[in-house]
């Protein structure tokens, strides 16, 4: 009798309902997660592709495995594309998020305990750049610089204080909670004048940064890293990119003694040093985001998303809400409660804005009384409603809403009814307008 192989067909459906409920909670809502974003149909198709077969491990023309020819042409293009997007020299589009990236430019650059300076996380920092309970915080040396009390922006006088005194080897700029632009050529001066590597994370500003409407940070810095999926509108995912200025090569010698160029050190701390085989459909959907980003229809939308953001940021302050540092010039804000509702947390606020199907999320405030888990504050980012089509109009309307939550947040009959307003207008926009 011959052999006869049987597939079995397991028709899912567990799964697959979720999927279409999580689809149904992204269309009713309005979406305010200022690193969140809904990603183009054809970067969906993309990721959704017999490319997640594929093991690559290597880079193009260097890989561990065979049959990678058509892989090989798609990392081609992702990185031609992406050097095009940020005018760069190099890069390399296989971390698997932006805490992998971060992670690949700490062991090209460092040595376990060596010191570096990043954003206190409490002060709009992200983990990767130095939180004792992320890898940087518990293997490297972690010392941290603010933002003022006063304005709200990078303290950059205390920076150059702490860089001079303590002589980190790595200065890190980027953060996940600030509005403001950054002084990237004021870092880099004092990194040069104490022989530091300086590392920007683009990884919230990231499209703006694309569309020409805030300063390419490869310029001045030495490593920028970023994420691909929040205002780049990519899949979720991180890239390294380095520019014209970088010391190369690198005056770091590998255990063999070898003097390695700066490219080829973060090409083997993202594989081998801290991932394994590449995810080639994720880098695939990289790739047509780039593609996307690279179109005048992309910096339309940039713009539309700083509008957006100045508009609403506006309208908070308008009715009596504190803004750090008193607007915008990117995507995002971060609300300080206190000033309008002093006994409301950020805690109780998120819980009653998801009710209300408007999703956000609670973030400490610089010199927040209170902890990380109820915080004194709200941050709020327009990427992805404007991805849905909605324009400055609509933005008083969103804070309108919001407002009416928050004045009584334990309110079922006032959520029930702001949830209706908001599930009525958000149907009638498409999830993939722009
Ligand atoms: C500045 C910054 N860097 C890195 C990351 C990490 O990205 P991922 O969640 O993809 O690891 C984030 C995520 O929010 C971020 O805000």
């Amino acid at each position: 009798m011959q052999a006869q192989t049987i597939i079995v067909m397991l028709k899912e459906n567990e799964i697959f309902d979720l999927i279409r409920r999580e689809r149904e909670r992204q269309v009713k809502g309005i979406e305010l997660i200022a690193s969140e974003n809904f990603v183009s149909e054809q970067v969906l198709q993309a990721m959704g592709s017999v490319l997640t077969n594929k093991y690559a491990e290597g880079y193009p023309g260097k890989r561990y495995y065979g049959g990678c020819e058509v892989v090989d042409l798609v990392e081609d293009v992702a990185r031609e594309r992406l050097k095009k997007l940020y005018n760069a020299e190099w890069v390399n589009v296989q971390p698997h998020s932006g805490a992998q990236a971060n992670m690949a430019v700490f062991m090209a650059c460092l040595q376990a305990g060596d010191k570096f300076l990043g954003l206190n996380l409490s002060h709009g920092g992200h983990l990767s750049h130095g939180s004792p309970v992320n890898f940087s915080g518990l293997m490297f040396h972690a010392l941290e610089y603010n933002v003022r009390e006063d304005t709200g922006r990078v303290d950059y006088d205390q920076l150059e204080q702490v860089a001079r005194a303590e002589r980190p080897k790595l200065i890190i700029a980027g953060a996940s909670a600030y509005s403001r632009e950054w002084d990237y050529a004021r870092i880099r001066r004092v990194a040069d004048e104490i022989g530091a590597i300086f590392m920007v994370d683009m990884a919230h500003p990231a499209g703006l940064i694309a569309a020409g409407l805030l300063e390419n940070p490869l310029k001045h810095a030495h490593i920028v890293t970023s994420t691909t999926h929040k205002t780049l509108r990519g899949p979720r995912g991180g890239v390294i990119l380095l520019g014209k200025d970088f010391p190369n090569p690198w005056g770091k010698t590998t255990p063999k003694g070898e003097v390695k160029m700066m490219s080829a050190l973060l090409d083997s701390a993202v594989f081998p040093g801290t991932q394994g085989g590449p995810l080639e459909h994720v880098i695939a959907a990289k790739a047509v985001a780039f593609g996307e980003a690279l179109t005048a229809g992309f910096k339309d939308y940039q713009h539309q998303v700083q509008r957006n953001a100045a508009v609403m940021a506006q309208a908070f302050m308008d009715k009596g809400y504190k803004i750090i540092s008193g607007g915008t010039d990117n995507h995002s804000m971060l609300v300080d409660l206190r000033t309008k509702y002093p006994d409301l947390t950020g805690k109780v606020a998120e819980k009653a804005l998801v009710a209300a199907d408007i999703t956000t999320n609670k973030n400490m405030v610089p010199f927040d009384s209170r902890s990380a888990f109820q915080t004194s504050g709200l941050r709020f980012g327009t990427p992805a409603i404007t991805t849905r089509g909605l324009k400055e109009d609509k933005m008083p309307w969103i804070v309108e809403l919001i407002d009416e939550v928050l004045q009584n947040p334990e309110s079922e009959t006032n959520i029930n009814k702001v949830r209706a307003e908001v599930n009525r207008e958000m149907l009638q926009h498409e999830l993939f307008a722009w």
